[in-house]
């Protein structure tokens, strides 16, 4: 199943939020490009927009001023085929794991028996091929997280925006995670849009890094990322790396 990738557009995104005082500026004419089957990584300090500009993307938000592109035509609701995930999980605790993964489908009425196959083809993708019938109350939270990266992608998304997917698990749960992630991206070709607050994590995964500045949100550097691909986790030690990093790290000062 080969997804028909859309090319993203942010054309001067500005959002500002009534709070009875002239209103709060969240997003400052953000501007960027994202390429089908690009990965983008977004950094900036808390409360630079980073949330906010996930959901004008996936069609949840409307900016005050500029509009988003999918493909050439304006986001202006949410659509299908964009997957999101949120900082947590949000499993409906009383269905088992393959009945949460089925519930977007289910929602659709699509037929018993292809949700179940679908459901299990997005289980095994994210590693979780046995736990089918596990309650969420019994999972952990890497588990949880990956839970709902394979609910949304059982649509077969061609946009998957993350918002701080990994943001409350351990460090080592977190790097495998990344990693798996790494490795789903790389299989099923999606365009993703990441939101973390890891310089190292947005580096080690992403084609590109974009960083905004305190708010509002305004885009202080959108920085390449040559490095090569299939990518391991000892690229980290390298001088690139490093580099790369840095540069990251300075921008958001
Ligand atoms: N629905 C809303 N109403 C009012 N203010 C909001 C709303 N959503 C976000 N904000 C404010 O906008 C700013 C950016 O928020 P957010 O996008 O959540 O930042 P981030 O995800 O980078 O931490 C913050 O100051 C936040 O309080
Ligand atoms: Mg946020």
């Amino acid at each position: 199943m080969t997804a028909v990738a859309p090319i993203l557009s942010a054309r001067e995104l500005s959002v500002w939020f009534p709070n009875g005082n002239g209103g709060l500026q969240a997003l400052d004419r953000v501007s960027f490009d994202v390429a089908a089957q690009e990965f983008l990584a977004v950094v900036g300090p808390s409360g630079s927009g980073k949330t906010t500009l996930l959901r004008l993307l996936a069609g949840l938000l409307r900016p005050t001023h500029g509009e988003v592109q999918l493909e050439g035509e304006t986001v202006r609701q949410p659509r299908r085929r964009t997957g999101f995930v949120f900082q947590q999980a949000n499993l409906m605790p009383w269905r088992t794991v393959m009945a949460n993964v089925e519930l977007p489908l289910e929602l659709e009425g699509a037929s018993t028996n292809s949700m179940r196959a679908r459901a299990e083809e997005m289980l095994t993708l994210v590693g979780l091929q046995g736990f089918a019938d596990a309650l969420p109350r019994n999972l952990s939270g890497g588990m949880a997280q990956r839970v709902a990266l394979a609910r949304a992608l059982a649509h077969d998304p061609d946009l998957l925006l993350l918002d701080e997917p990994f943001g409350s698990l351990d460090a080592l749960t977190r790097e495998r995670m990344a990693t798996e992630l790494m490795r789903i991206w790389e299989a099923r070709q999606v365009t993703v849009v990441l939101v973390t607050h890891s310089i190292p994590e947005a580096v080690m995964l992403a084609d590109r890094v974009l960083v905004l500045s305190a708010r509002p949100g305004r885009v202080v550097l959108d920085l390449p990322i040559h490095l090569p691909r299939p990518r391991e986790l000892s690229v980290a030690h390298t001088a690139d790396f490093g580099d790369l990093a840095r540069q990251v790290r300075e921008a958001i000062r």
